[in-house]
């Protein structure tokens, strides 16, 4: 198969050079362009980008001109990863749109559109169908389509079967978010070593609409929220990649712990039977050690793509309490994002 050419907006970032690195060697994807700000533009990737990760630079992106965020300058490319901050996302993706691009972006300001998919691929795979309603509203043959927040795709994914089997009435998460998921240089050291910071910007209304959007449904007028209440306690910590997440649950149908291992360990999700490249052969991985998950230790399991569970036992408030750890910047960020793009090749999507 001729690999499809595509692009990165935003490829200098803590999640553009994951990008870079997942699709360095993917099988259907091939890095053709990369854009960032004016600050990086005329500059070669290799001269504007400090590459922060262990995995090497790639040799053929790093030689690549950063080009400024205009699609003129990217012409001929059907796919376009965005990994563009909100403000400017929400000002530059519809451009892209507009000249008939199909994007997949990682920013938050399309999620909660009424005919943008917010999608992950396990869990949702057939909200793509408001891909037609985009279509006929903007009249383009250009569309976009999102993945969830960072914490919100780890806490969709175990919440997914769980919904399914026992079905959920109220959700309470406390999270425990790295620091890479501020982006680089992100968050001070003098503010989190040492320390637990309570607050996020936005991080709480966003874990709170976007679980009940991707357990809800699509309709022919957009989409609808699932019934179930979902409070946030969002919270950065001095770890670097990896967000840990507890959570207390409540079901409308009786859930012993038990029930929930079973289920949670023989979810595939909704797409498994696609062979998506950047799938993981279980999405959800359960650990039974008193003290696992643990992000130092969970966060690679199956490349980054996996969630790992543990610590599932009943809870004395609600039903059930369980701990998670998703790799924020490849399931929640990048590798999503991707996985997004494989989604939409299966399914016919691209010009
Ligand atoms: N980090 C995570 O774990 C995570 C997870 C999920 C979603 N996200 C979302 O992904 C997006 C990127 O996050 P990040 O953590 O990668 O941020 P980041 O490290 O700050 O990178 C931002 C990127 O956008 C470019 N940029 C910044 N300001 C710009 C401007 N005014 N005009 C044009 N380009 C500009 C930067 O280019 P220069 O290098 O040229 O400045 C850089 O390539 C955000 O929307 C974020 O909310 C992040």
């Amino acid at each position: 198969m001729k690999r499809i050419q595509v692009g990165v907006l935003g490829a200098t970032g803590t999640v553009g050079q994951g990008f870079v690195r997942l699709l360095a060697d993917h099988p259907w994807f091939e890095v053709a362009a990369v854009a960032a700000s004016e600050r990086s533009a005329g500059k070669s990737f290799g001269e504007a980008c400090r590459w922060r990760l262990s995995a090497p630079l790639p040799d053929r992106v790093g030689r690549l001109p950063i080009l400024p965020l205009d699609p003129r300058a990217m012409a001929g490319i059907p796919l376009v990863f965005s990994a563009l901050p909100a403000d400017v996302a929400c000002r530059v993706e519809p451009t892209f749109v507009v000249e008939g691009f199909v994007v997949s972006s990682n920013a938050t300001s399309f999620r909660q559109q009424s005919d943008v998919p917010l999608v992950v691929p396990e869990v949702n795979p057939d909200h793509l169908r408001l891909i037609d309603l985009q279509r006929r509203t903007s009249g383009r043959r250009g569309f976009l389509v999102t993945n969830p927040n960072c914490t919100t795709t780890g806490i969709a994914l175990v919440l997914k079967p769980l919904h399914d089997a026992f079905e959920l009435n109220s959700v309470v998460a406390a999270s425990m978010q790295a620091v890479s998921g501020a982006g680089y240089p992100g968050v001070a050291s003098l503010d989190i070593l040492d320390n637990v910071i309570p607050w996020i910007f936005g991080e709480e209304e966003k874990i709170e609409t976007e679980t009940r959007l991707l357990l809800g449904r699509v309709d022919e007028r957009g989409k609808v929220k699932a019934e179930l209440k979902v409070s946030a306690h969002a919270n950065r910590v001095s770890v670097l990649d990896g967000h840990t997440v507890c959570l207390s649950l409540g079901f409308r149908h009786p859930c012993t712990p038990r029930d929930a291992i079973d289920v949670l360990g023989v979810f595939r999700g909704a797409s498994a039977d696609l062979d998506l490249p950047s799938a993981p052969e279980r999405p959800v991985l359960v650990r039974e050690e008193e003290d696992r998950p643990q992000p130092r230790l969970d966060r690679d399991a199956g490349r980054g793509m996996t969630v790992t569970v543990g610590r599932v036992r009943a809870c004395s408030v609600l039903d059930l309490r369980l701990a998670l750890v998703v790799h924020n910047t490849v399931r929640g960020a990048a590798g999503g994002s991707i996985e997004n793009g494989e989604l939409l090749v299966r399914g016919g999507w691209l010009p």
